[in-house]
């Protein structure tokens, strides 16, 4: 890694309001990212990060004061679903398991504060795929996952959004993945 700080001296913490100032920075760099890959990285407005922060659904990455990685919860369907969507970490500190302590910190938050919510993701990366692999996550079908429009609107930002109209819903390149509470084992 291109940096003085080893990535286990990087804080993984419930981000609040005392970390706004870094939401310009984290937009870019999902931005940046979904330039590289190319593919669906659902896009949000500052405002709808701020929120998250203040309403302590959002997890921060800092390597000292420097921005390093990020991840947020949002329940959906009445708070039958819990979604861990955003999850970004800055190129330079990859590689060296910082997403899986966000994820295991974002999946931590969504067990304490909604125990009964399935949690769910979307990814095309193989990355997350291990990752929420590890947690616990089953791949399902879309048919499992919330049918919230308010979900599935935020995937009108992605790349691939004509494919998931065109198929009703049904399918799209994502892969979904599910931790049940009621049947699958948190590690
Ligand atoms: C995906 C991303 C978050 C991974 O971050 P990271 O800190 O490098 O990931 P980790 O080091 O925690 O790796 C977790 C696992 O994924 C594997 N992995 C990491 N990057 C990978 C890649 N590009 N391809 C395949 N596997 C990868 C690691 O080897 C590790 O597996 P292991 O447990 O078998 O060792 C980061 O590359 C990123 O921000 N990408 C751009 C944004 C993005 O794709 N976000 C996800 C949207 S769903």
């Amino acid at each position: 890694m291109n940096t003085d700080i080893a990535v286990e001296d990087i804080t993984v913490q419930i981000a609040d309001e005392k970390y706004l100032d870094y939401v310009e920075t984290i937009l870019n760099t999902i931005a940046d990212a979904a330039k590289v890959r190319g593919t669906g990285i659902a896009r949000r407005s500052p405002e709808y990060i701020a929120q998250k922060m203040k309403e302590g659904k959002a997890i921060i990455a800092l390597a000292g004061e420097e921005f390093a990685g990020f991840c947020y919860i949002e329940t959906w369907g009445n708070k039958k679903f819990v979604a861990n969507s955003g999850l970004i970490v800055v190129d330079k500190f990859r590689g060296h398991g910082l997403a899986k302590r966000i994820k295991r910190k974002a999946f931590e938050l969504s067990r304490q504060r909604y125990p009964n919510a399935k949690i769910f993701g979307l990814t095309t990366g193989l990355a997350v795929m291990k990752i929420n692999s590890e947690l616990g996550y089953k791949p399902v079908t879309f048919s499992e996952l919330t049918d919230d429009d308010a979900f599935w609107k935020g995937c009108q930002s992605c790349v691939n959004y004509d494919i998931l109209q065109r198929t009703n819903r049904k399918h799209c390149l994502c892969t979904g993945m599910l931790f049940d509470p009621a049947k699958d084992e948190a590690p």
